[in-house]
C-alpha cells in the first residue's frame, strides 16, 4: 500500500459514510473503517476533511488557435496544472481537425501535443467542421480508438447545415457514439450583429443582445427535434437559456436519451456583467443570460437534488467549464467592436471549487456536487467506472476538501497562464487542500505539485 488516508467523509454521487481509503499503485484498493498502513505507506489525516472524486471536466479547450489570430492562454500543461489545483483529476478536450484532414490524422496530431504536457488524465471529443462520406466512414475508427463523443456546431464558421447535421447524428446512432452540439442559431445572430454594428452599437453588451435567450432556444429545439427524429444520445454542451432547457427537460421526459451541461459561469453571472467596463473579458458564447435563465439552471441544479445518479437524468445533467481563455490584450482588440472579441472564458480552476462551496453553504448537497461534476460526466462520456467515485478498483483520483477553509479567488492564487480571471474577488466556503492524480500529489494547500506528462489518454468506449 503505498497511500492511506484516514479519518475522512468519503463523498460519493450516492451517498457519504467516514471511511479510510487505501490506495497502491495508482488505484483504490480499499474503502473501509480501520485499515492498517503497510511499513512503506505515507499516511495522511483528514480528520474533519472531505474526501471525494476528483472532477471530471468534459469541456476543455487547451492549445486552441482562432485563425492565427488569436490562441488560448492555457496549453495542455498550463490548463490541467491549473485543473489539479481546482480539483479537476480528468479532462476531456477536443480534436478539430482541418481541411481535408483525415479525423485520425487529427488525433493523432492532438494526442501528440497533449501526452508530454498532461499533468492529469486527459480523453479527446472528434470535431465536425465539414462533412463528407470519408468522414463520416472514419467515425468507426475514431470510435475503436477510444473517441466515442462528436462535437458539432450550429453557428461559427464551422457549422454543419441541417443535412450535415443529421448525416452525424445517424451515423453516430449506427455506432452508439454521442453528438456533442453548440447551438445557437446562426442567421439570427449574424443578422442581429451586422445591424448593431452599422448602427454604432459595437460594445460588449450588444454580444450579449445578438445572441439572446430566444437565439439559443431556436437551436438547441432544432437539434433536440432531429435527435428524436435520429434516436442518437444527443448531449447539448454550456446550455445557458431557460427555454433551451425546458425544451431538453420536455424531451427527457419522453424518454429521450438528452443530456445537458451547464457551466459555473451560467450559474453564478448573468448577462449584466457586459455592461461592465471590463465586459469583453466576460465574453463567450452563448453570453450568459438574464436572471431568469440564471434562476432556472439552479433550479434544475437543486430541484433534481436526488443524492443517487438519478436514473433518467433529469434536466442539467453535468456542470463543466467551456474553459477557453484568451489574453485580455486579445479581449481589448474588441474593445470598440464586440465583434472582434474572442468568444471564452475561464474555469477549469473554478468549478469544482464552486459548486462545492455552494453546497457547503447548503444550496445543494455534497454529493449532488460530485454527481454533477464527476460522476454523471464519468458515466455519460464512457470513464466509469475507472472515474467518478472512490470505491475499490476505481483509479486514485482524490479530492481532499476542508470544508472549513476560507478561499478569495484572485488571479495571483491561480494556476492557469491567463493574465486575469472572471472570478476575481468571488468567495468560496471550503476548499481543496490535496489533490492526487492516480495516486500522486498533484496539488497540496494552494502549490502544484505534479509534473508535466503524467496524464495518460482514456480510451473510452459506450
Ligand atoms: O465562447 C466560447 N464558448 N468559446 C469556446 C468555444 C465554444 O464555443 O465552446
Ligand atoms: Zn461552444
Ligand atoms: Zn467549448
Amino acid at each position: 500500500m503505498d497511500l492511506l488516508i484516514k479519518n475522512g467523509i468519503v463523498v460519493n454521487a450516492e451517498g457519504r459514510c467516514a471511511a479510510d481509503v487505501a490506495v497502491s499503485d495508482g488505484k483504490i484498493i480499499k474503502v473501509g473503517q480501520n485499515i492498517l498502513p503497510g511499513a512503506m505507506t505515507e499516511e495522511v489525516d483528514a480528520s474533519g476533511l472531505l474526501v471525494l472524486p476528483g472532477a471530471v471536466d468534459v469541456h476543455t479547450h487547451f492549445e486552441l488557435s482562432f485563425g492565427d489570430i488569436f490562441h488560448t492562454a492555457d496549453d495542455f500543461y498550463s490548463g490541467t496544472r491549473a485543473a489539479a489545483c481546482g480539483g479537476v483529476t480528468t479532462v476531456i478536450d477536443f480534436v478539430t481537425p482541418e481541411n481535408n484532414e483525415s479525423l485520425i490524422a487529427a488525433f493523432n496530431k492532438r494526442n501528440y501535443f497533449a501526452e508530454s504536457k498532461v499533468c492529469i488524465d486527459y480523453g479527446l471529443h472528434m470535431g465536425f467542421s465539414e462533412v463528407n462520406d470519408k468522414l463520416l466512414d472514419e467515425m468507426q475508427e475514431i470510435v475503436n480508438t477510444g473517441v466515442p463523443s462528436f462535437k458539432v456546431f450550429t453557428t461559427y464558421a464551422f457549422k454543419l447545415n441541417d443535412d450535415e447535421l443529421k448525416r452525424v447524428f445517424m451515423n453516430a446512432k449506427k455506432l452508439n457514439a454521442l453528438v456533442m452540439v453548440h447551438a445557437e442559431d446562426h442567421e439570427a445572430l449574424e443578422a442581429a450583429k451586422a445591424e448593431f454594428i452599422k448602427d454604432g452599437k459595437t460594445d460588449a453588451w450588444h454580444h450579449y443582445l445578438s445572441r439572446p435567450e430566444a437565439v439559443e432556444a431556436k437551436a438547441v429545439k432544432k437539434v433536440i427535434e432531429l435527435a428524436m427524429e435520429t434516436g442518437v444520445k444527443l448531449y447539448i454542451v454550456h446550455l445557458a437559456c431557460a427555454e433551451g432547457l425546458a425544451a431538453v427537460e420536455q424531451a427527457q421526459a419522453e424518454g429521450y436519451p438528452i443530456y445537458a451541461e451547464t457551466c459555473p459561469q451560467y450559474l453564478n453571472f448573468t448577462s449584466d456583467v457586459f455592461k461592465r467596463p471590463d465586459g469583453r473579458n466576460f465574453v463567450c458564447s452563448p453570453p450568459m443570460k438574464g436572471i431568469e435563465s440564471r434562476d432556472a439552471l439552479w433550479d434544475s441544479v437543486t430541484g433534481c437534488d436526488r443524492g443517487t445518479i438519478s436514473p433518467t437524468y433529469f434536466g442539467i445533467n453535468t456542470v463543466a467549464t467551456d474553459h477557453c481563455p484568451f489574453r485580455s490584450t486579445d479581449k481589448d482588440r474588441g474593445k470598440d467592436d464586440f465583434t472582434m472579441i474572442p468568444n471564452g472564458v475561464m474555469g477549469v480552476e473554478n468549478l469544482y471549487p464552486y459548486m462545492l462551496s455552494e453546497a457547503n453553504r447548503g444550496r445543494i448537497s455534497f454529493e449532488r456536487a460530485v454527481e454533477l461534476c464527476s460522476s454523471n460526466p464519468a458515466v455519460i462520456f464512457g470513464c466509469s467506472p475507472a472515474k467518478g467515485l472512490i470505491a475499490q478498483g476505481a483509479d486514485a483520483d482524490i479530492l481532499i476538501y476542508d470544508p472549513g477553509k476560507e478561499f478569495t479567488v484572485s488571479q495571483k492564487n491561480m494556476h492557469s497562464d491567463i493574465d486575469y480571471t472572471i472570478w476575481e474577488g468571488t468567495k468560496f466556503k471550503g476548499y481543496p487542500v490535496r489533490t492526487y492524480s492516480r495516486g500522486l500529489l498533484v496539488y497540496k494547500d494552494g502549490e502544484f505539485t505534479g509534473k508535466a506528462g503524467h496524464g495518460r489518454f482514456i480510451r473510452r468506449f459506450m
